[in-house]
């Protein structure tokens, strides 16, 4: 992979990139040590596992077991090959680099449609400010209050009635119409033979990817009498998934990451009015229902979400929904109840940005939200009343992951419903989760899985401090090692200590063309492990590696032929023999 681009430039890159301001575009890290920790952004947790060493510039997560350095996080993050993660960067940091030296990093499939994507925009907006026909849809948005500036800066278009304005218009740039197709612009015609525009007649809404990158639109009819209905969207493409895209986020990232705080609507026209009204740190769901992808992207940028659905029946569940879901993910969510008939375009519109923040000061925690709101639904006099409440709110409280907030919250609880804190705790651990021992199973098992861990500790002494890498290669070759991840490892040491006197961590995953070796060596890296006798450790592991391995071999043989004699007393006393051996061998960290 690494061929399309010159050794030299993938290590200059490399050097110039500062993985901890990376990670930080995409991850909420804290200081921590002479680390910085955050979420972990490749699985769901609650506490931070994933970590990130500025001084070594590689990441790594106890929870899943990704790591690398700040290539392994783009490709992970970004979807991308290694090239393009190598591009990217570039561009980031300003490094010119001769496109010919990337050659075909271009072509992929991806980005043809993100480049048919941007040229269909251009041509919705041509439409909406050019066409004659395109009056309507600008008299619409103006009658919506929508200003200049904001057509402008999200992309509003327009769609004419002509059945095929865009399929003709991409062809003329000579974009097949398969391609078209694969970006959800055109679809077959009903009865066969050739495409059709898939918007026709509506005000043009353009998706991008927090990135930007434009994947998708979802169009609005002009008309509330129209049949058909009232959005369309593009269907999910390579490039459009749905559950983790985020409408207005490209926009409305910096803010929310100032503020420290999304207010999350559900559509369209809520996003672009609050913003217009100056609530700027604000994504939209349009559409789609909330996923654990959804929560992951924005805690990215915050800790904090607050939903502001609509105040109606339809509203209330898709924030209930929605709620359960960041709180698994963990963020902290808040709620703001609109009257009811209102969304927060009707209300901004009302009542200014300034009104919308004032009742935003106000918003409650989601789980008051949920207790308040369960309460007032049930009829707490009675026994079935208290117990239809209390069964309501656990599932919510269960996902809560600060035990101080959540025992307020069950105080709360049991002080509306007079039933005791206990009662509520007992119904409660029935059903509890236990994601934490799994995080923990999982770390342990990674770390028992390398089949010999005299040769673990010996390449982990060689990653912390190069100086060992001598003092090893002096005694032990590549081909003693049993373990192929720890010889391969080693053999990449072994061959960079010959020309280097200073090896950083982050070249050395470089070297290594395998994932999961790059995994191991930021897991062996971060592993809070202090060696105390290094020497004694470097030749206890070397002697064991060459000697005694042939000891518990033999042992191991005679082990298995008591068992097959069914002696016992032998068995023990080889069991005891091998257990010693290792023992000896191989326990003297910190
Ligand atoms: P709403 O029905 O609440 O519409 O749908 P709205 O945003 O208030 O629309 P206006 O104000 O009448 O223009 C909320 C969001 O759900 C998606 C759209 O993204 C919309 O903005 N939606 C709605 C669809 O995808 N399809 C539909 O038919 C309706
Ligand atoms: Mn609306």
């Amino acid at each position: 992979m690494g061929g399309y681009i010159p050794d030299e430039l993938v290590e200059e890159i490399r050097a110039r990139s500062d993985i901890v301001e990376v990670i930080s575009d995409r991850v909420l890290l804290k200081k921590s040590g002479v680390n910085y920790k955050g979420l972990c952004p490749f699985h769901s947790e609650k506490t931070p596992s994933f970590t990130v060493s500025p001084a070594k510039q590689i990441f790594h997560c106890f929870g899943c077991n990704e790591g690398g350095n700040v290539y392994q996080f783009v490709m992970k993050i970004e979807n991308l090959s290694f090239p393009d993660s190598v591009l990217l960067l570039a561009r980031r940091y300003g490094i010119n680099i001769a496109e010919q030296k990337v050659k075909g990093v271009n072509s992929s499939q991806k980005n043809t449609l993100y480049e048919v994507n941007a040229m269909a925009a251009e041509f919705f907006l041509r439409q909406l400010s050019e066409l004659p026909q395109g009056k309507t849809a600008r008299e619409y948005l103006r009658k919506r209050g929508i200003n200049e500036d904001i057509i402008e800066s999200f992309k509003i278009g327009y769609a004419s009635t002509s059945w095929d304005g865009i399929h003709q218009f991409l062809k003329k740039k000579g974009i097949s119409a398969d391609i078209q197709n694969s970006a959800g612009l055109v679809k077959e015609r009903e009865n066969g033979g050739g495409y059709v525009d898939r918007f026709r007649e509506r005000v043009i809404f353009t998706i991008s990817d927090s990135e930007g990158r434009i994947v998708g639109f979802g169009g609005r009819v002009l008309n509330d009498t129209d049949s058909r209905p009232k959005y369309l969207n593009s269907p999910e493409t390579l490039v459009y998934k749905k559950g983790n895209i985020l409408y207005g986020l490209h926009i409305t990232k910096d803010s929310i990451r100032k503020s420290k705080e999304a207010f999350l609507v559900e559509g369209y026209f809520d996003l672009i009015t609050a913003y217009q009204h100056g609530v700027k740190n604000i994504i939209a769901t349009s559409g789609t229902a909330l996923t654990e992808d959804h929560a992951r992207l924005l805690r990215r940028y915050t800790e904090t979400v607050t939903l502001v659905f609509d105040g109606d029946e339809a509203g209330r569940n898709a924030s209930n929904r929605g709620g359960m879901v960041l709180l698994n993910g963990g963020v902290k969510v808040k709620v703001i109840p609109l009257p009811q008939g209102n969304d927060p375009d009707s209300f901004i519109r009302e009542k200014s940005g300034e009104g919308f923040l004032n009742i935003a000061r106000e918003s409650k925690t989601f789980m008051e939200y949920i207790i308040n709101k369960e309460a007032a639904g049930s009829d707490l006099k009675s026994i079935d009343g208290r117990v239809k409440c209390i069964n309501a709110v656990i599932p919510f409280l269960s996902l809560m992951n600060n035990s101080v907030e959540k025992s307020m919250y069950i105080s709360s609880l049991a002080e509306k419903t007079g039933v005791s804190e206990k009662a509520i705790m007992d119904e409660m651990n029935k059903n509890k989760v236990k994601d934490k021992a799994k995080d923990k199973a999982k770390v342990k098992e990674a770390l028992t899985s390398t089949f010999n861990k005299a040769e673990r500790i010996l390449v982990q002494l060689m990653l912390l401090d190069n100086k060992n890498i001598d003092k090893i290669k002096k005694n032990i070759s590549v081909d003693n090692f049993k373990d192929d991840d720890m010889a391969k490892i080693s053999s990449v040491l072994f061959t960079l200590s010959d020309s280097n006197d200073n090896i950083s961590i982050s070249h050395i995953m470089d070297m290594l063309s395998e994932e999961r070796l790059k995994k191991l060596v930021s897991e062996m890296v971060f592993e809070d492990i202090e060696y105390q006798e290094v020497d004694k450790n470097i030749s206890d592991c070397i002697r064991y590696i060459k000697k005694n391995r042939i000891d518990v071999n033999e042992l191991v043989n005679q082990l298995k032929t008591a068992v097959s004699e069914g002696n016992h007393k032998r068995f023990k006393d080889l069991q005891g023999q091998i257990l010693k051996i290792k023992q000896n061998a191989v326990i003297h960290d910190a």
